[in-house]
């Protein structure tokens, strides 16, 4: 709908306008600013001597009236039910009913298609995320990245991108080589496999601890990475073990997550691209030799100016988590031609994107965008402290599985005397789901943490909130169906052009029009790669839906046509609902 009347807006004056949507129904349903941008341009203009000094206000609030005239006049008989200037120069519209009823019907006919767009042009993308690392345990950063990144993957796709969805394995560096030797002086096989990630961390620590105490361990993890690069057998086997396991106990997370990858490829498989790119690198006076190593001294690249030195080849000679990148990148580029590559990772590795970025620069990389989509911190439950040094990490399957037991109890309660097989994959959708949306949420530059009352409340802004709304909608349809047969999905076919009309009220207005906001919603967050404005918006058409059934009959409207297009409003408000929850990797359960 904004984009019609951003349309009209357009055909009215020649320009863009921005439209949006005022809090308060007595400024319009919609509303514009351009008339005082337009008259703060003009006063910029130079004057002619003695030219009388424009009045900011009056000026805008003049043009305002202009505009609003020619708007009028440039839009479909009918469109506008009013049109107004409110000082200082606001143009306040608001959309006929016909108009809103007819949106429904076209919204209602789309389907599950509805709110998808082909902005994206097939164009391809690569989105990053998760990124976990071997033999160590995915902590909670790499569950926002999970969740954040799996979300815009969902949105951009529906917004006609082609997106190839990354997980970059973090399994090459010298801790291998540590946990190589510890491993050599305490491991056991039976241990491993037992509890992988669980013994290979506590090697790890262990080994870490004494090579604090004694540099001889740190002597040994060196001389084990460096065999391994070299392709030693037995270490390359012991590598090969360690990300095999832990692969498989971070496939488990992924399960119940419900997310998926078309590539993982890990840190390793660029290990061989290393050493002709440092040394062309080299050659072409991009790194600079200082003190043993290899750096890019972004001082010599003017429009880089102020980023510090990045090191891309150590004195040992031994490879880097950012040389790496670089020859990722470039892999990337090559095989895929991506338009874009979006790298979802925590905050704390902003520096380390922008050196990656000035280099993809250096090197001329530029057809492809590179986005670092960042996030904040977790702060761990509410009122405890979480702590991933020293190994006492949270486990993440432990605390989806507390989510997913909570939310049983609460489904247990509401709905007792469902099969358990039903019981458990609703509290899965529900439990997994408040976990999701209280990350996706909020702006993911906010350090977010677990307040699971908040998480779990049925009636606040949380996912089994929205969840439960939609259960309830979609079992208003479901006994329609079974008391008149009609299908609703599949209820277009009736002649509901004229029926629509007996939809009258304010709310059922309201309704459509928030609807009819959900396609600008998900291109909004394919734009800037936030997710938070699509939670707020099936937070707000949820409050919407309940306020909408609890104060209008629905089944037991005696006027048919209008019971039947009641039925059809809500059905295009489930169906938005569970699409808008699926982009957040949200499922959307039948029944609650
Ligand atoms: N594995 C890294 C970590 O856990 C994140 C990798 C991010 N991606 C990248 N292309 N550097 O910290």
């Amino acid at each position: 709908m904004r984009k019609k009347i951003g349309l009209i807006l357009r055909k009215a004056m020649g320009g863009d306008a921005e439209v949006s949507i005022p809090e308060n129904e007595k400024f319009g349903h919609y509303s514009t600013n351009v008339a005082m941008k337009l008259a703060r341009g003009k006063k910029a203009a130079p004057r002619q001597r003695g030219e009388p000094c424009p009045a900011g206000r009056g000026n805008s609030l003049e043009l305002a009236a202009e505009l609003a005239a020619k708007i009028e006049k440039s839009a479909p008989a009918g469109f506008f039910e009013k049109v107004e200037v409110a000082a200082p120069g606001f143009i306040n519209l608001w959309v006929s009913k016909k108009i809103l009823r007819d949106e429904l019907v076209s919204i209602f006919r789309q389907k599950e298609r509805y709110g998808r767009s082909d902005v994206g042009r097939k164009k391809k993308v690569i989105v990053e995320y998760s990124s976990v690392n071997v033999a160590k345990p995915m902590h909670v950063g790499h569950l926002r990245s999970t969740v954040i990144g799996d979300a815009l993957a969902n949105v951009l796709e529906f917004a006609g991108y082609k997106v190839i969805r990354w997980n970059y394995v973090g399994d090459w560096g010298t801790q291998f080589g540590k946990l190589i030797a510890a491993y050599k002086r305490w491991g056991r096989k039976s241990e491993v496999e037992k509890s992988p990630i669980g013994e290979l961390l506590s090697l790890y620590v262990r080994f870490h601890k004494k090579e604090v105490e004694n540099p001889i361990f740190l002597k040994e993890g060196q001389e084990e990475f460096m065999k391994l690069e070299a392709g030693d057998k037995e270490n390359r086997k012991l590598w090969r073990w360690f990300s095999k396991e832990s692969m498989e106990e971070f496939k488990k997370v992924y399960g119940i997550l419900g997310v998926k990858f078309d590539v993982v490829l890990g840190e390793s498989f660029f290990e061989p691209f290393l050493k002709p790119l440092v040394e062309r690198l080299y050659k072409k006076k991009i790194a600079t030799e200082s003190e043993g190593a290899l750096v890019v001294n972004f001082d010599k690249f003017s429009a880089k100016k102020g980023l510090p030195p990045a090191l891309v080849q150590k004195s040992d000679e031994s490879s880097l988590y950012l040389t790496r990148d670089i020859a990722n990148l470039e892999y990337r580029i090559k095989k895929y031609k991506p338009s874009g590559i979006i790298y979802v990772v925590g905050n704390e590795q902003a520096l380390h994107f922008e050196q990656l970025f000035a280099i993809a620069g250096i090197i001329r990389l530029k057809n492809t965008k590179l986005a670092h989509v960042k996030y904040g911190l977790v702060l761990g439950e509410k009122g405890k402290k979480l702590s991933t040094r020293g190994g006492e990490a949270i486990q993440l399957e432990e605390l989806l599985r507390k989510s997913v037991g909570l939310a049983g109890k609460i489904v247990e309660q509401k709905n007792p005397k469902l099969k358990a097989r039903e019981k458990n994959a609703i509290a899965e959708a529900v439990g997994v789901g408040a976990v999701k949306y209280n990350d996706l949420k909020e702006n993911r530059m906010s350090d977010i943490y677990f307040d699971w009352d908040k998480m779990l409340d049925f009636s606040g802004d949380s996912a089994p909130y929205i969840q439960y709304t939609h259960a309830r909608l979609r079992s208003i349809l479901r006994k329609a169906h079974k008391a008149s047969g009609i299908q609703y999905p599949s209820f277009a076919k009736a002649s509901v052009g004229k029926q629509v009309s007996s939809l009258d009220t304010d709310i059922e207005m309201a309704l459509i029009r928030k609807i009819a906001e959900f396609p600008e919603t998900v291109r909004r967050s394919a734009e800037n790669f936030f997710t938070n404005n699509i939670a707020r918006y099936l937070y707000e058409l949820a409050n919407l839906a309940n306020k909408y059934y609890e104060s209008t009959p629905i089944l037991t409207d005696k006027n048919v046509d209008r019971r039947n297009v009641r039925l059809m409003l809500i059905n295009s408000v489930a169906v938005v609902i569970k699409n808008g929850l699926g982009l957040l990797g949200i499922k959307a359960p039948e029944k609650i």
